[in-house]
């Protein structure tokens, strides 16, 4: 059959949007084409993310809503994927009538069958971890890239933070072969990519079979820099732990490396960094900053950060605030600790919400002072910018800086994809707008 259209509304994080694009190519050959009008989908995907317990309401609360359109429209399809289907699994089902099909994050190569099983009025579920390799099976992309794509390169994380569901939803960690990532990096590039960013759960603990053995991600970032055409590259996300020497040069040596690097410490107290089993103190971080500057002085920092994890006093709370003042981030995340099932930390005792959302409105104030600060200090330089869209206002596009800032300009002749230099003339709240560069 063909003619059929397909919704995906995606959660979480940036490796879902990668998941969600490869779901759309599994299914392609099934006969759908992606719609971003919901009302006129055959089938309905929600990638979901269960990183916080929000995360997991809002699907239900969200398969709640469609449960009408369900009865209105008989042949539509409802499935759920990603790390909520991974965690709920045949709950799903249960607790949610309106759902046909589930699927976990490394099972998504068999969408097909799913569907069709799903089509029988069979119960359509696979959560399992599968032996082979998902991203083998998956029929090649064709559609047209963004200026800006996602690559995943490594999947699933054995840290276990005491914290985090990730372990356990992406299960263990493992990496895609060189050959392979790099054609599928001069694929993107040839459908349109000029920015690739390499993605991973712990992205930086990447150790793919290359040429001569095991490649760590400096040496992968460096082979891609020779991608003619790619003018860019980033990576997200990292842990402290698996920032190695090669990768710090990289950032020195690869000028296709962008100045800004994502990189989650969490707390900024050695107390609460053991008892989250983050197996680095305050004072590592600080220090891998500083090798970090050494290679690249104008690297701008990201980060995130729980507050409120069982344990937290004010004296560790402030431990954080100090760590923010001493590193200077061009911007940060951060959460209230949010306590998740099956999880090391969520039997223990946890700190008065009132207490934790006060102490997360003074670190967000903390952060936005220096998102601010960051931002006012780009204005009279000159940047390259990719661009990426069209703007909101007639004539504008929107881009990015190296430093990932969001930039608006009055360009009406370029097209998404474009880099051009551009001169800052002002900063506002979350973006920054300029002029073409004579
Ligand atoms: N792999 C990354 C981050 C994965 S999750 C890393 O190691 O840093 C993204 C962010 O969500 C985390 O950095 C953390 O700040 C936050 N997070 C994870 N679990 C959480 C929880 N239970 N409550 C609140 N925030 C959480
Ligand atoms: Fe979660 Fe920690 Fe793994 Fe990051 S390193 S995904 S926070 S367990
Ligand atoms: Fe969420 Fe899963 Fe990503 S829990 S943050 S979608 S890995």
């Amino acid at each position: 059959m063909t003619g059929r259209k397909l919704f995906i509304k995606t959660y979480g994080c940036q490796m879902n949007v990668y998941d969600s694009e490869r779901m759309a190519d599994a299914l392609a050959p099934e006969g759908y084409a992606l719609t971003d009008r919901q009302e006129e989908a055959d089938m309905i995907l929600l990638n979901t993310c269960h990183i916080r317990e929000k995360a997991a309401e809002k699907v239900y609360s969200e398969l709640g809503r469609l449960r009408p359109l369900k009865a209105e429209k008989p042949g539509l399809t409802i499935g759920v994927a990603g790390c909520v289907a991974q965690a709920e699994g045949a709950e799903l089902l249960r607790r949610a009538p309106a759902v046909d099909l589930v699927v976990g994050p490394q099972s998504y190569h068999r969408l097909p069958e799913l569907v069709r099983a799903a089509g029988r009025g069979e119960a359509a579920l696979d959560t399992d971890f599968p032996e082979e390799d998902k991203f083998e099976l998956l029929p090649k992309s064709r559609a047209r890239a963004a200026p800006s794509a996602f690559l995943t390169v490594q999947e699933g994380c054995d840290k276990f933070c005491s914290f985090c569901v990730v372990p356990y939803t992406r299960g263990a960690e493992a990496s895609r072969p060189v050959e392979r990532l790099l054609g599928e990096a001069r694929d993107l590039v040839a459908r349109g990519a000029r920015e690739i960013t390499l993605l991973g759960q712990n992205v930086n603990a990447y150790h793919g079979e290359g040429a001569g053995g095991e490649w760590g991600l400096g040496r992968l970032i460096r082979a891609l820099a020779e991608v003619e055409g790619l003018a860019r590259i980033r990576y997200t996300t990292s842990h402290p732990n698996d920032m190695d020497d090669d990768l710090i040069a990289a950032h020195g040596e690869v000028e296709k490396l962008m100045p800004y690097l994502h990189l989650p410490v969490q707390s900024g107290s050695d107390r609460i960094l053991k008892a989250m089993n983050r197996k680095h103190t305050a004072t590592d971080y600080l220090s891998l900053i500083d090798r970090l500057h050494a290679a690249r002085p104008d690297l701008m920092l990201s980060s995130d950060f729980i507050v409120g994890f069982p344990g937290e006093a004010e004296a560790d709370f402030e431990a954080t605030l100090a760590l923010v003042q001493t590193v200077g981030f061009g911007m940060a995340f951060s959460f209230k600790y949010s306590p998740r099932p099956g999880t090391p930390a969520y039997e223990r005792e946890q700190v008065p919400a009132e207490v934790a959302d006060e102490r997360l409105q003074r670190l967000q104030a903390l952060i936005a002072r220096q998102q601010r600060a960051a931002q006012e200090a780009m204005i009279g330089r000159e940047l390259d910018v990719l661009f990426e869209k069209p703007g909101r206002l007639p004539g504008q596009m929107a881009g990015k800086s190296p430093f990932l800032h969001a930039v608006h300009v009055n360009a009406p002749g370029l097209e998404p994809g474009a880099i051009a230099r551009v001169r800052i003339t002002a900063s506002a709240p979350n973006s920054l707008s300029g002029e073409l560069a004579a």
